[in-house]
């Protein structure tokens, strides 16, 4: 299976930090950002890693990974004009994924402890379909949320005033390559993005969302606070992460 990590977007969250520099490369405990996604999907045995960022940033991202030779994987590149969106990225996976494979994909602000191994294991199993890792969280109205009938998904809602469960949908993926063609369905969303939420409520509606739960630490590391605490949680841990 092939890996997509996406690292671009603005950053404003997390200004002046992200003013002139991309989130990914910010240090979180001993190493930039981007180290864990890295090394999250090698460890769940994938190799083969298309990079996504802005134009600006990636001559960084080149610089500090290189073809990935340290990392034991292969990078490749692919810029992403202008933050369109988590799913606008994703589409630019299309061309690095064949037609009939599968991929995850993680988001770069996302860090977290389980090893996604075994989840990956799973989902080259599974015939068609997408499936998302959920969290439970404290304030799940800064996320997706999941509707959760019995252990069925019906449906995503992002960042609702009234959240009907508990869970955050994580910055972690896992697609078929039908994915490319529901992308090119959607439309933007009122801030003006091509949601992945609306993605995954294609496949909710077909049946075909399956889920996870995560069950160590999990941190969106896009706020001043929260990368603080993740680099709290990595700092235990950093020796793992070359
Ligand atoms: O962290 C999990 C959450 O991530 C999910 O629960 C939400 O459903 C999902 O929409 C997303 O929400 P955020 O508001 O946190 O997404 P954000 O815009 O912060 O972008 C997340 C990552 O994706 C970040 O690493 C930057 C990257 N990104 C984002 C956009 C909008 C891109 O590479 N390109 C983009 O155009």
């Amino acid at each position: 299976m092939k890996g997509v990590v996406l690292a671009g977007g603005t950053g404003t969250r997390l200004h002046p930090l992200t003013k002139i520099f991309n989130k990914h490369l910010l240090p979180v405990g001993k190493y930039p950002m981007i180290n864990y996604s890295i090394q999250k999907l090698r460890d769940a045995g994938i190799t083969d890693i298309l990079l996504i960022t802005n134009k600006q940033s990636l001559g960084w991202f080149a610089e500090y990974l290189g073809g990935g030779e340290d990392w034991g994987v292969n990078i490749t590149y692919k810029i992403q004009n202008e933050a369109g969106g988590i799913a606008q990225a994703v589409s630019l996976a299309e061309g690095f994924i064949h037609p009939n494979e599968k991929f995850a994909v993680i988001l770069g602000d996302n860090l977290f402890q389980d090893s996604i191994k075994h989840i990956v294991e799973q989902f080259q199993l599974q015939e068609q379909g997408a499936k998302v890792l959920l969290k439970e969280v404290h304030d799940p109205r800064r996320y997706g949320v999941p509707i959760l009938e019995g252990t069925v998904i019906t449906a995503i809602e992002e960042k609702p005033e009234h959240p009907s469960s508990t869970y955050a949908v994580t910055g972690i993926y896992l697609f078929d390559a039908a994915v490319f063609e529901i992308i090119k369905t959607q439309k933007p969303s009122k801030r003006g993005e091509l949601e992945i939420t609306d993605v995954n409520n294609v496949y909710a509606a077909a049946g075909m969302l399956k889920h996870e739960f995560l069950t160590g630490w999990w941190i969106d590391a896009g706020t001043h606070e929260s990368l603080l605490h993740a680099a709290l949680f990595l700092s235990k841990e950093d020796e793992k992460c070359l």
